[in-house]
């Protein structure tokens, strides 16, 4: 059994109107059934861009917000079935670290006080000597010296802040720690200190974390396992080295494809595909899969059927129809939907002409695009087409998890 697990888990925020009386006249599907397991020890990574749903599944977690339904067991116990009452003492065992160091610490409160107030809350410690001796141990091993007691937040710098997060994280001795953006408020020169420091106390104390970040390099190092995220759901799901190496849906490869890569040699080979269009709002979201709209291989079936996140081997979890059609070339890449550029190429023009070039010409082939892709991939191989995306089609449904 995993330490965490979370099985279809939903978090839709009404949207209220009206002066005297609310009424919901929609939802905002944050998250929209979300299944995967952490295991003890290890760091899952969930990236995507911003507004995909991360933080509010990082606080469903925590029962920050309301979970609409599904699971979130931890250590056996569904925490979204939890008398309110007995959800107060788990807390302590989920912790999270916030992306604003600052706004996270009352700056009325010394680090003394800000560190052994959940202390005292979960009864850490007999007296507060007990306390105060645990809290200087914990700050000497995220890097921060014992005098750092009776002061205050506003007297740190940025990354200090963020160490003394981690400690009132850890003071609390939790399973599990849900990092959400952790160093994305920091310069880049003392990211790498944070992420390491993370690390290494991973590898000291044992320790779980789920790091949510959209910035797919800090992830990359920490984690053993990474999810893709987009529209409230899991798109994709792969051990790190493996999504790096080789990713597999449409949405991944286009996040992968923007890495810039320190050899100078692969850089100027290899091609990017620039996404079009924003993310869709979800309060709105796309029939089907909900990456139809952008995604430069879909199909009328994307429009009509959402897949589910399903085996596809080397460890990858894909939500993808034509998943094995795009590996195996059967399925081309249309180019009205994502311009695929040599990496220097888009250097000269800049990323931004290049996305609004792309842009243009998805408005213009927009209505055509999905049939005329079709038409072509019959043309190309019709039988074998026809024959490989039942086959999927077929399997995503047996499979679908
Ligand atoms: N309390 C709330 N009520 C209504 N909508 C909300 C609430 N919290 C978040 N949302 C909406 O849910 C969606 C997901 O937000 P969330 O903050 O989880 O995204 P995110 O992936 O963490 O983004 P970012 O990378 O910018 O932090 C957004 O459209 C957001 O506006
Ligand atoms: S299901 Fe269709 S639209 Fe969705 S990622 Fe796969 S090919 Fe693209
Ligand atoms: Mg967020």
């Amino acid at each position: 059994m995993s330490l965490l697990e979370l099985n279809d888990v939903k978090v839709h925020f009404p949207i209220k109107r009206g002066v005297f009386f609310d009424r919901t006249v929609g939802h905002v599907y944050a998250v929209d059934g979300i299944s995967l397991k952490v295991e003890a020890g290890e760091t899952y990574g969930l990236v995507g861009e911003s507004g995909c749903g991360k933080t509010t599944l990082g606080r469903a977690v925590l029962r920050l917000v309301d979970i609409t339904s599904g699971e979130v067991v931890l250590d056996g116990t569904d925490l979204a079935s939890l008398p309110d009452k007995e959800m107060r003492s788990m807390r302590r065992r989920l912790q999270m670290v916030f992306q604003d160091p600052l706004g996270s610490l009352n700056p009325r409160q010394n680090i003394e006080s800000i560190l052994s107030e959940g202390m005292a809350a979960h009864g850490i410690g007999a007296n507060q000597e007990e306390r105060r001796e645990k809290i200087r141990a914990i700050l000497a091993k995220v890097g921060l010296p014992s005098n750092a007691l009776s002061r205050y937040p506003h007297e740190f710098s940025g990354g200090q802040r963020q160490r003394i997060g981690i400690a009132r994280a850890l003071v609390l001795e939790p399973d599990v720690i849900i990092c959400d953006e952790p160093v994305s408020a920091l310069d880049v020169s003392i990211q790498a200190q944070v992420v390491n420091l993370l690390d290494e106390l991973q590898e000291e104390l044992g320790l779980t974390y789920v790091v949510i970040a959209h910035d797919l390099a800090v992830v990359r190092h920490i984690s053993d396992v990474i999810g893709v995220m987009y529209l409230g759901s899991l798109v994709e799901e792969a051990p790190s080295d493996s999504l790096y190496a080789e990713p597999k849906h449409p949405y991944t490869k286009a996040l992968m494809s923007a890495v810039p890569i320190p050899d100078p040699v692969v850089e100027e080979a290899r091609e990017r595909i620039l996404l079009t269009g924003d993310l869709p709002s979800p309060a709105n979201p796309p029939s089907g899969c909900r990456f139809h709209t952008r995604c430069p291989w879909a199909q009328p079936k994307c429009k009509e059927e959402r897949p589910q996140l399903r085996e596809v081997g080397d460890g990858h979890r894909v939500a993808c129809h034509f998943v094995e059609d795009i590996e195996s070339g059967v399925l081309q890449i249309g180019t009205d939907r994502a311009a695929v550029v040599p990496a220097a190429r888009t250097e000269d023009a800049g990323i931004e002409a290049a996305a609004a070039k792309a842009a243009e010409a998805a408005e213009a082939a927009e209505d055509k695009a999905v049939e005329e892709k079709s038409a072509s991939v019959e043309a190309t191989d019709s039988e074998a087409a026809e024959t490989d995306s039942t086959e999927s089609a077929k399997d995503s449904t047996a499979q679908g998890a």
